[in-house]
């Protein structure tokens, strides 16, 4: 028998077929940890941290590096009292519905969106940059007009066609990704794990080489004067620059996406989501001492900052070419996770009925939402092949905060409403730490907001369309609330 003829019909969903055929679970804390890891390093520190110092923190994005680390780590927290209470692979939007109904949960859901398929589409395009730039270093150049996309600009309105074609190395990393997806959770946790001790061992390469040639006169001033224009230095400018940097951090939240397929989701899942946590805010702080360190912030407006400033000490030039595989590997394993994690929120939607069966059918043989993957890879493969990397990046950070959001305040509706749930994990000091989650998120999200006034309007388009579609049918197959989680007593 042929994979073809184990498949699901597509045109067919069979939704028995989703609720008799269940995922595997194979994921330990371990595997957990790795996930996290994979989804977080990427083209946050790899790509956006230089801009952000550069043009909005000088040497202080080390304090914005520290806010976004801080909100992210109140989030997570919330993360993992809900994934040791309510084990569902839709995480926030899972949550959302949970303790907010329907409708949040829609809203939550539609936004996760951007959170995981939007950011697999946007990682790969920045991806593209590094695989081109790379192949030029080996004497090797790609056609532009295959490797760029055809719109670029800001905004809805002033998007522009570029007279390019489309970026293909984009197009093929998440045909491929999404391939490894499709054949098996347990290959694909391996195929993770190598990528992230790649981009790990580069990334500590980094910080042990990087750190002796740091001088302090390149930190002074630590705080540059403010320009007199909210966001250019100064205080505005690190608050702007932990809305930019807060895209380093996403990823953390994707362990909680795995709960199906973790072994003991209510231990491992908080240690998942908080171990790769912490381990990537210890490195990324150093990386962030390194980067202003060794060179003059002001020249790292660059799209390879950690390249360029390791690659003016002539002594530590051997390193540049490990920094760009680093870099691409980082980047595809963010893609990959990425992809993942969407494919596993549609089939919880689907099974909750916000989306049609076909997202939640499971493969038979290898036991994945394969039919939710194509339709994730399809989607991705479509932006990533028409949009450039910063269009897409913006709208992943707001869809981003939106979930966590949701996340602080759903943990503080339940303590109220279900005060003697069984909670595995339990926030010490819930009522600091969840209002406080909900504050440095709301601040950085008004912070993108400020920086880049489009990154509104387009948040309001999405909604709308997001809003459609559940009036069209989300509302006619979904419960008005679910997984209601009562008290032990
Ligand atoms: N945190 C991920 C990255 O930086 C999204 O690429």
């Amino acid at each position: 028998m042929t994979d073809m003829a184990e498949d699901t019909d597509l045109t067919q969903p069979d939704p028995v077929l989703a609720s008799e055929i269940h995922l595997r679970r194979t994921l330990g804390p371990f595997s957990l940890i790795m996930i996290g890891i994979g989804s977080i390093i990427g083209a946050g520190i790899f790509v956006i941290a230089g801009n952000a110092a550069a043009e909005h923190a000088g040497p202080a994005v080390l304090l914005s590096f520290v806010i976004a680390g801080v909100g992210c780590f109140f989030a997570g927290l919330c993360y993992a009292e809900f994934a040791s209470m309510i084990p569902e692979s839709g995480s926030s939007y899972t949550y959302a519905y949970a303790t907010m109904g329907r409708s949040m949960a829609w809203f939550i859901g539609w936004n996760m969106v951007l959170e995981y398929l939007v950011s697999a589409a946007g990682v790969a395009a920045g991806w593209s940059g590094y695989f081109v730039s790379l192949l030029h270093e080996f004497g090797f150049n790609f056609p532009a007009t295959f490797a760029n996309a055809p719109l670029e600009g800001t905004g809805f309105q002033h998007l522009h066609l570029t007279g390019d074609i489309m970026n293909l190395p984009a197009v093929v990393l998440i045909a491929g990704l999404s391939a490894f997806l499709i054949v098996g959770v347990q290959e694909s946790a391996r195929f993770n794990g190598l990528m992230v001790l790649i981009k790990v061992g580069i990334v500590l390469l980094v910080i042990l080489f990087g750190l002796p040639y740091v001088h302090t006169a390149n930190l002074h001033p630590f705080i540059p004067p403010n320009e007199g224009q909210w966001g250019k230095f100064g205080v505005s400018g690190i608050l702007a620059a932990s809305g930019m940097i807060f895209f380093a951090y996403i990823g953390f939240e994707a362990v909680s996406v795995a709960a199906q397929e973790a072994k003991n989701p209510k231990r491992d899942l908080p240690i998942g989501i908080l171990g790769s946590l912490f381990i990537c805010t210890a490195l990324y702080v150093l990386m962030a001492v390194v980067l202003t360190g060794i060179t003059d912030w002001r020249t790292l407006d660059v799209p390879d900052p950690v390249s360029f400033a390791v690659g003016k000490i002539a002594a530590l030039k051997w390193l540049v070419p490990w920094i760009d595989v680093g870099a691409l590997v980082g980047l595809a394993s963010v893609t990959f996770v990425s992809l993942y994690g969407q494919s596993r929120v549609f089939y919880s939607m689907a099974r909750d009925g916000f989306l049609p069966p076909a997202f939640s059918a499971i493969h038979k043989r290898f036991r994945t939402p394969h039919i939710g993957t194509y339709i994730t890879s399809g989607v991705a493969i479509f932006l990533a092949a028409a949009f450039p990397f910063d269009v897409l990046a913006e709208l992943v950070s707001v869809g981003t905060l939106l979930a966590f959001i949701a996340v602080c305040a759903g943990v503080m509706i339940l303590r109220v409403t279900a005060p003697r749930a069984a909670r595995q994990f339990r926030i010490a000091y819930v009522w600091f730490v969840a209002p406080a989650g909900v504050i440095v998120c709301t601040l950085m999200m008004i912070s993108l907001f400020l920086s880049s006034p489009d990154t509104l309007s387009r948040l309001i388009v999405w909604t709308g369309i997001g809003i459609v579609i559940f009036i069209a049918y989300g509302y006619w197959h979904a419960a008005p609330s679910k997984w209601t989680v009562t008290n032990e007593d």
